[in-house]
């Protein structure tokens, strides 16, 4: 046994046999992976204070020299303050809390004391579960952190309660808290648009407050990601360094602040949104936040959300586990008009494309004045349009089977077009001002889902579809609006509970959708990317990363999106976008995400069919290793005019180069791309794949073996300087 380890476990004998006897043993509560330590503390008067957070501690005999308190005074006396971990409005703390109650008798101050503390393990991890009361008023909080120990992600979230006579008003109330002390906090934003989600920038964060957050109700990531990076003493960087990534499983208002206080330490607070919506909390009854789910590495930013990728694979993303389905869509090749005789042709074409499945768009549902033939009517009204399609979704799923492919279709069910039958039968049915002129954003409203009439109506749509069509295989879920016109019919004088009401509401039905319908894939689509977080995605196989397919902006979009999500919940389609690209650069940077396309296949030349026929087929067997494969990100659009990302399957047996040039300058200087994340031991054989018919290998590595350790240190010459051309490469170990 090594010197100093002996002399701790000495220490922690006499600490054992001494501590009871002195009385001064800390109560310490531990949060622990495998790399990681949170750790809490009550102090002398009972208040629970977050001691560390950081690298894992190697002897947990030393959580007891950490001290509870911090001196938070700039001029140098000493002023103890502590991170209290849930911190309480109106306590000695001048910062921003994490929970803020309007007791009943106007009181608006909350101090938590520790109650009791307990764990127990959960799938993938251990479960802490700590109790806190105030002592003057019967408000209690629960606070939940699942750690998950090989993943290095803590899931965490609590669940506010009280006795009081009436209702308590909950001004804030955080899913968690987290403080940091270092040199200097970078974060990193995402935010986004129509057709430009995940637009990363950094800033370093100064004294006082920075929030990103979303007004939007739903589609309420349209301008702001769910999800943020730090960087500690440095932006966050690729491979070094210590970073945070945190984002919030909230299909609805977030809002993340962040706060630098006087003596230069941070402090994390996620939260659904509190904007315009204090909540009323009836005695007995549990407000449960939405979980807040982060890692911490000390190796960059690569490793955290291949932690982050990992976790969600093996305990978030819906059918995580499960193979992904190529397919073709219509939407760009038809937009609204088709036939049945149209559609029956295309899902030969795709059949013969070799992908798995036909994916039927918008367009094929209201009737009479009400048809789905612009995005102005028909919404709410789920009966299919009867001059487009005679014999209804049952002939086009027998269209399908005869071609030999599986038939997925589009829904956008929480919204109605006013013109469309639903409305006029239910106008109360939808969020809508009473007194003012509506106004539309893309020509429809937003269903109430509060209501549980509506909730009923909007899995109906689904149960209907199914019952009907137990062979329809997939589902693309859409939400085009955010909630307009905030005004909740059902709500009636509870006005402020909206936001948060709708978003359960939605929760509600895909809860009943999942329970149902276990086996079904569904697509998580708003308008692009105005989706995407980690609490949709239990119920959602993928989402729909953004409407904008041009294979430039999709690498910056896909570099984004990637630093929290896996490949797997990536939907990445070929479309006419950017025609300028070959179909070649197109689909290679497709192939790095959730392959399918969204194209007319007529208008394709013989080569370029044959080339996406020959990549359908790669990215099959592929599969394995893009989708449940470790991802690491090696050279970044942001940084360079190229992008390259590699793929390593959990064997290491295989892997998989995607090489981008995006826009090269003249006699730029091309670095080789070193590989990571290979086994250095093994040997690897290099074929370039997805070439076009005909065209050989200028690589030159191409057919060569290198050892792991080579490629990583010398790399492959992978990069051109041609603008928008791509090169995949398969490593096979022999
Ligand atoms: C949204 C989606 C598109 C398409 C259209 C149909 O914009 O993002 O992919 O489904 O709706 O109206």
């Amino acid at each position: 046994m090594k010197k100093t380890m002996m002399r701790f476990t000495l220490l922690g004998m006499l600490l054992s046999v001494f501590m009871p006897l002195c009385a001064q043993e800390k109560k310490i509560i531990h949060v622990g992976t495998d790399k990681l330590d949170l750790v809490m503390q009550v102090s002398e008067k009972g208040r629970l204070y977050q001691t560390y957070f950081g690298e894992k501690l190697k002897y947990p005999q030393e959580y007891q020299n950490l001290n509870w308190w911090v001196n938070a005074s700039s001029d140098g006396s000493v002023v103890r303050r502590g991170w209290e971990v849930y911190s309480g409005a109106g306590n000695e703390d001048f910062f921003e809390p994490a929970i803020s109650v309007k007791h009943n008798d106007g009181n608006r101050s909350t101090y938590l004391h520790y109650l009791s503390s307990e764990t127990q393990s959960v799938p993938g991890g251990v479960e802490t579960i700590v109790k806190l009361r105030d002592d003057v008023f019967p408000v209690e909080v629960t606070l939940h952190y699942v750690a998950y120990a090989k993943e290095n992600v803590i899931r965490t979230w609590s669940e506010i309660r009280h006795q009081e006579k009436k209702p308590v008003v909950l001004s804030r109330y955080a899913s968690s808290m987290l403080y940091f002390s270092r040199s200097s906090y970078y974060l990193t934003e995402f935010s986004s648009d129509w057709a430009r989600e995940v637009q990363m920038s950094t800033q370093q964060l100064q004294a006082g407050k920075k929030v990103l957050d979303s007004k939007l109700g739903s589609r309420a990531a349209l301008m702001m990601d769910p999800f943020f990076e730090v960087g500690f003493d440095q932006p966050a960087h690729e491979t070094q360094g210590e970073v945070l990534l945190g984002t919030l499983g909230w299909t609805g208002n977030f809002s993340f602040t962040f706060e630098v206080d006087n003596v230069g330490n941070l402090r994390v607070i996620p939260s659904i949104n509190p904007y315009e919506s204090p909540y009323e909390l009836a005695p007995n009854t549990t407000f449960k936040t939405p979980d807040f789910i982060f890692t911490l590495s000390s190796e960059g930013k690569g490793q955290a959300s291949r932690n982050l990728h990992a976790w969600a694979l093996k305990y978030q993303l819906k059918d995580g586990d499960k193979p992904r389905m190529t397919l073709l869509n219509n939407w760009e090749n038809t937009y609204f008009f088709f036939n049945e005789e149209k559609l029956g042709a295309l899902m030969k074409e795709a059949k013969d494309f070799g992908v798995d499945m036909f994916l039927l768009d918008d367009g094929w549902f209201g009737n009479g004045e009400h048809a789905r033939n612009n995005d102005n009517a028909g919404l709410g009204d789920w009966e299919v349009n009867h001059k487009k399609l005679p014999g209804g979704v049952p002939a086009l799923i027998k269209y399908a089977k005869e071609a030999g492919v599986k038939f997925g279709i589009w829904i956008e069910p929480e919204m109605v077009n006013p013109k469309s039958d639903l409305f006029e039968k239910h106008p109360d049915w939808a969020i809508c001002y009473p007194n003012r002129e509506p106004y539309y954003f893309r020509n429809q409203l937003v269903l109430d889902m509060s209501n549980p009439k509506v909730q009923d109506y909007v899995y109906g749509i689904v149960e209907k579809l199914m019952t009907e069509n137990p062979e329809i295989a997939y589902f693309k879920w859409d939400c085009n609006s955010p909630i307009t016109n905030v005004w909740s019919p059902y709500l009636k004088e509870k006005q402020n509970h909206l936001y948060i009401e709708h978003v359960r509401g939605v929760y509600n039905v895909l809860e009943r959708v999942k329970k149902n319908f276990p086996n079904l894939p569904m697509m998580m689509c708003s308008g692009g990317g105005g989706r995407c977080d980690y609490e949709g995605l239990k119920y959602f196989t993928e989402f729909w990363c953004s409407d904008d397919t041009d294979p430039v902006e999709r690498c910056y979009i896909q570099w984004g999106f990637s630093q929290f999500f896996p490949a797997k919940a990536m939907c990445a389609h070929v479309t006419s976008w950017n025609r300028n690209t070959s179909i070649k650069f197109r689909t290679d940077v497709a192939s790095m995400c959730k392959l399918g396309f969204d194209i007319g296949l007529k208008d394709l030349s013989e080569n370029d069919l044959a080339y996406c026929k020959e990549a359908i087929k790669n990215w099959n067997r592929l599969q394995p290793v893009i989708l449940d494969g470790e991802q690491y990100r090696l050279v970044s659009p942001y940084e360079t005019n190229h992008m390259a990302v590699n793929y390593v399957s959990q064997d290491k047996k295989q892997a998989v180069l995607f090489a981008y040039d995006i826009h090269p300058r003249l006699y730029e200087k091309l670095l080789p791309v070193k590989l990571q994340g290979l086994d250095p031991e093994k040997r690897y054989k290099v074929t370039e794949i997805n070439l076009m018919p005909g065209r050989k290998s200028t690589l030159k590595e191409e057919g060569k073996v290198y050892s792991g350790d080579f490629l990583m240190k010398v790399g492959i010459e992978a990069l051109k300087a041609s603008q928008t051309t791509s090169t995949v490469i398969e490593l096979v170990a022999e």
